[in-house]
């Protein structure tokens, strides 16, 4: 008895709070309508609209309004033409070490997403890894470029790369509106690997990408997120390079573009000349430049794998310097073409 008296003042309770809800959101949508229509005013007769005068809104003018709605206009043939098209994003160099920057990459992944393009973001983090092996009091050692891995330090790649490192990128996804899944390359074996080479311990090369994992993501509306942590035969852990890990699975997923974001506007033929800058460049002409030793380092990585995503399937791919405020939509979503562009020929 006591009990059912409970429940009818639980329910009436529930009903009340529902109609404060309601109330609620009705104040608030006639205070939000209100506050629009008081902002609409002519600068003579505040208050007051006339069809035909200048007004403001908020302090801008109907024409900045409008200049904006231009703009977005402009970018319909770019939505039309991403539109349910996949694009693998390496995110990698300045652009994800300064906060300020990382939050503004994340808003264009997620703006991205919003207008109907499949994103998958591979990213790196090797400054970081360097970074806490030095606070643990541990020298990182390189040969030609690769981190040698023994297992202690195998451990701390991992622990920073698909822990801190994906999981703060997850998170900045998530809280600004988008919905991302961290994962490694370990998960669902999307990426498995063998040992490169036994000097280098356990450095990997990759031997196979099992995209059903991103494809489960992806068609359920999630943003992967990829740390390049990959996975031997018998399970155990590999450090695998980030660009050669977005490459291969742009290629795996058959994706309309791969960009790998950088801290440099893209390829230069003589790195100490910015005349120099190269819009687009073939995969002769680097081939040439590699002879010569005109690119090296960290670029290596990227136009072979540039290279080898273009002659199996992938659209396009682009070098671009993630430090440029809103590379991505620029690069995307405009005309204007920034960064290098590795074509066939
Ligand atoms: N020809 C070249 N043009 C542009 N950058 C080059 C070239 N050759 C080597 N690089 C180097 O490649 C670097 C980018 O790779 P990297 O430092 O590994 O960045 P990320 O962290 O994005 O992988 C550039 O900062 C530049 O020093
Ligand atoms: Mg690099």
């Amino acid at each position: 008895m006591t009990f059912r008296y409970r429940k009818i003042r639980i329910t009436c309770r529930i009903r009340q709070i529902n109609r404060g809800v309601a109330q609620f959101g009705l104040a608030h949508y006639l205070g939000v309508v209100g506050a629009v229509s008081s902002n609409l005013t002519t600068p003579n007769d505040p208050g007051c609209l006339k069809r035909g005068s200048p007004f403001f809104i908020r302090g801008m003018t109907m024409e900045k309004y409008i200049e904006n709605a231009r703009i977005i206009i402009e970018a319909l043939p770019f939505i039309k033409e991403f539109n349910n098209k996949t694009i693998v994003i390496k995110y990698g160099g300045n652009a994800m070490e300064d906060p300020e920057l990382k939050k503004k990459v994340i808003l264009d992944v997620v703006l991205l997403k919003f207008i109907g393009i499949k994103i998958v973001l591979v990213h790196g983090g090797g400054p970081h890894i360097t970074s806490l092996m030095e606070k643990l009091g541990k020298e990182a050692v390189f040969i030609s470029g690769h981190r040698v891995t023994d297992s202690e330090t195998m451990e701390i790649t991992e622990m920073v790369l698909s822990g801190l490192i994906n999981k703060e990128i997850t998170s900045l996804i998530n809280s600004s509106g988008g919905k991302a899944a961290g994962i490694s390359g370990r998960d669902a074996n999307l990426i498995l690997a063998e040992k490169k080479d036994r000097k280098l311990g356990q450095v990997g090369s990759i031997v196979r990408i099992n995209p059903e994992i991103l494809l489960t993501l992806l068609d359920n509306g999630y943003i992967p997120v990829v740390s390049p942590v990959a996975a031997g035969e018998a399970g155990e852990a590999f450090n695998i390079n980030a660009d050669t890990a977005a490459g291969e699975i742009a290629v795996s997923l058959r994706a309309s573009k791969l960009i790998y974001m950088t801290d440099i506007r893209g390829i230069y033929t003589d790195i100490g000349d910015k005349s120099t800058f190269l819009p687009t460049i073939d995969e002769a002409g680097i081939r040439k430049m590699i002879k010569d030793g005109a690119i090296d380092k960290g670029m290596l990585p990227k136009v072979n794998s540039a290279i080898k995503a273009i002659n199996n399937g992938v659209e396009k791919v682009h070098i671009i310097d993630g430090t440029i405020e809103h590379s991505l939509i620029l690069e995307l979503l405009t005309s204007a073409g920034i960064g290098t562009e590795i074509v066939l020929r």
